[in-house]
Parts: C-alpha cells; sequence; structure tokens
C-alpha cells in the first residue's frame, strides 16, 4: 500500500479549515498608526485599511481556499499570520470557542469588555522599581496634592469632635487597619479568625424578597442584592486546616476542600514576594453573571469593582480586630487563579485579594 504524503495530508488541511474575522477587535490609532486589539486575546497589531476592508468582508466563516480564491493576492500565510494575530479566528479554535462564549454571555458592551478583558494578568511594577519610577517623576512634575484642606479655603471652618479621645470601638479598629507586608513567615492564624474575615466580608445576615424571588442579603451592600461575589480561601497555614484551596459557603457559613496543593501565595498576585510571607490568602471572584441577569448596561460593571473594595475592607477589618494584616492586592495573576481554582465561565472573574498574615511588627512600608 502507498502512503500518503503527510505534509500534503497537512497543506490539505490547512486549506479545508474554516476562518472568519475576529468579532472581539477594537481600532485606535497611535501616532498616525492604525492598531487593532483583539480585547479578549489581548493582542494589539498594526492594521492598515486594506486589512480594515478585507476584515469586513470576512464577517462569516469561509474556507481558507474559498477566501484565497475570492481574494487577489492572499496566501494561506498571510491568514495564518492574521490567525496567530487573532484578528482571524479559525472555527473549532480555543479562541473562537470564547468569542462565541462572550458573544452569548457579555451583554455589558464593548468598554466595559475593554476594560474587563485587556487588565487581566497585567504586569506588575516591583516596589522598588515603582519607588525609583516615583523618584524621577518628581524630579519633573510634582505630585498632585493628596488632601484638601478647608482653612484657607473655606470660612467658617468649623472644627469637629476630637476622635482620638473618642471611645468608639468601631472607628478604632479601622483607625488600626494597616497594609503590612513583612508578616511572620512562620505563623500560622487561627481558623476562627479566618472565619470572622469571611463571614464579615461576604457572610449572609438576612434575605429580602423581589418579584422574581429571594435575595440575599450581607454584610455588605450588593447592587441590586444580586451578590456577585464567591471568596476563594488560598491556605498555606491555617490551624486546623490542610494547605490548599478552599470555597467559603456564605449561605452555610462552611468551607469546602477545593482539592489540597501547596500554595505559592506570590503566584496568585504577579509574583510579588512579599506575598510569601502571608499565611492565606482570601480572592473575591465575581460571577459576574449574576448582575448581568439583571442589570443589561455597562455600568453594572463599576458596580462589581465597587462591591469588591466593601467586602475587602470589612475582611481588612476584621483581620486587624483578629491582630493579624490583611493586605488589598489588585495586581492579580487572572489566568493563575482561575485555572487553580477551576474558574471556567467567561463571566466568572477573580478581582480582588486580600493575603493574611500575622504582622512581625507594627512597621507600615510606604507604598
Ligand atoms: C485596590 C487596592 C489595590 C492594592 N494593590 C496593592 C498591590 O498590588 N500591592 C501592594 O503591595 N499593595 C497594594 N495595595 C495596598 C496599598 O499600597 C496600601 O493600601 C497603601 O500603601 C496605604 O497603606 P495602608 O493600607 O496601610 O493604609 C492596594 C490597595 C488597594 C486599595
Amino acid at each position: 500500500m502507498r502512503r500518503r504524503d503527510p505534509s500534503r495530508r497537512r497543506s490539505a488541511a490547512r486549506q479545508d479549515r474554516v476562518l472568519r474575522a475576529s468579532r472581539s477587535i477594537v481600532l485606535s490609532w497611535d501616532q498616525g498608526e492604525m492598531l487593532a486589539c483583539n480585547f479578549l486575546t489581548r493582542q494589539v497589531t498594526t492594521c492598515s485599511t486594506d486589512l480594515v476592508e478585507f476584515l469586513s468582508r470576512l464577517q462569516d466563516w469561509q474556507r481558507i481556499d474559498e477566501i484565497i480564491r475570492a481574494f487577489q493576492g492572499v496566501t494561506a500565510d498571510a491568514l495564518n499570520a492574521l490567525v496567530n494575530a487573532t484578528l482571524l479566528v479559525e472555527r473549532g479554535s480555543e479562541t473562537a470557542r470564547r468569542e462565541e462564549e462572550f458573544l452569548s454571555a457579555w451583554n455589558w458592551g464593548v468598554p466595559a469588555a475593554m476594560l474587563h478583558f485587556c487588565l487581566q494578568d497585567a504586569d506588575f511594577v516591583p516596589l522598588e522599581d515603582a519607588e525609583q519610577l516615583q523618584v524621577a517623576k518628581s524630579k519633573q512634575v510634582q505630585s498632585p496634592a493628596l488632601h484638601l484642606p478647608n482653612r484657607g479655603r473655606f470660612d467658617p471652618v468649623i472644627p469637629l469632635k476630637d476622635q482620638a479621645r473618642d471611645d468608639n470601638a468601631l472607628t478604632d479598629v479601622m483607625a488600626r487597619r494597616r497594609t503590612v507586608r513583612e508578616c511572620d513567615e512562620a505563623a500560622f492564624v487561627g481558623q476562627d479568625a479566618i472565619a470572622d474575615c469571611l463571614y464579615a466580608g461576604l457572610g449572609i445576615t438576612g434575605w429580602t424578597s423581589n418579584c422574581v424571588g429571594k435575595l440575599p442579603l450581607g454584610m455588605t451592600p450588593s447592587g441590586g442584592a444580586r451578590n456577585p461575589f464567591e471568596a476563594y480561601l488560598f491556605v498555606k497555614r491555617v490551624d486546623g486546616l490542610a494547605p490548599g484551596i478552599y470555597h467559603y459557603s456564605a449561605v452555610e457559613h462552611s468551607i469546602g476542600l477545593v482539592r489540597e496543593a501547596e500554595i505559592e501565595l506570590s503566584d496568585l498576585v504577579a509574583g510579588q514576594d512579599w506575598a510569601e510571607t502571608m499565611s492565606c490568602a482570601i480572592v473575591l471572584c465575581a460571577s459576574l453573571e449574576r448582575t448581568m441577569w439583571k442589570y443589561h448596561d455597562g455600568n453594572a460593571y463599576r458596580v462589581v469593582l465597587i462591591e469588591a473594595g466593601h467586602i475587602g475592607q470589612n475582611i481588612m477589618l476584621a483581620a486587624t480586630q483578629a491582630g493579624l494584616t490583611a493586605c488589598p492586592t489588585a495586581a492579580l495573576s487572572h489566568s493563575r487563579i482561575r485555572d487553580a481554582i477551576g474558574l471556567e465561565r467567561i463571566t466568572d472573574t477573580p478581582v480582588y485579594t486580600l493575603t493574611i498574615g500575622v504582622p512581625q511588627d507594627q512597621v507600615h512600608l510606604a507604598a
């Protein structure tokens, strides 16, 4: 039996492939150069008006051999380059699958999508580099004032009571909250303290109902009581818990083991070294579809981010009360977190992380 030439088989397969223009491309101009950004893949490619015209004529799936016949001068190699740049997508590919999921699941429009997808897995500037940049910048331009006085601007100015002399347990805890990045690398944190943090952030304290059903009410406010956040606990050293990943069920006030694992906390927060001194981390992940189900405009994306701040603050205060520090971190390794937890839906996303540890001392390292 004659064996087929594998390279011919491959090239035949190439001509069989079916492509169309990506549905997640946005155009912009930088110094006169047109740029095409695929916000789902975060790839940016220089673009010409001819290419835009070509893409606009490839809105429906077409076989490669048909495209080559229909467009003079277009080669298989050129099409492959456009597939690599994700300006074209191939039917059946992972890029096409994600795009289809985006088209069916995302109803907050392109501006919110660009903000959300383009800022995933952003590079983190290490603290030392950030300081050098600030020093260099301050030699060129002074920092804007970071607070505004009343005296000299308004009249009259009414002094308020002396908070320091107050006996107010709540504001006292609030005033003691600090981001401490140097923690005891051997210390275990108490399971009950972590329970307090989770409850303070996401605990359910009541129920209400509206025209379509029951809605949970929590420790923090939530737009439309849609409660988009779930918390995952990444454990290195917590009393009574094996290292691994746990899910907090607010409705049960329980944690469920997702899987045991050796946890590198810095892997969750874009490689920030200091996170390794922490004992555990609470990662807040939003199920955007919960909020999308009710709110159809992109402004609801802001609502979700604001809610993360409320939850984070409550977690930080509970940690402070327990003598711990909870460091807020927005520089996330989104993809790693998604893989570690097993978040698969395009609308499920890590938003905010609180790394929790036992402060070595109360020295506050300036950001
Ligand atoms: C939304 C948000 C994101 C932050 N992200 C980081 C981060 O990625 N890395 C970090 O070291 N600190 C981060 N911080 C902590 C700030 O640097 C810190 O709050 C600031 O220096 C003020 O210190 P304090 O929290 O003790 O008041 C973040 C704070 C907030 C509110």
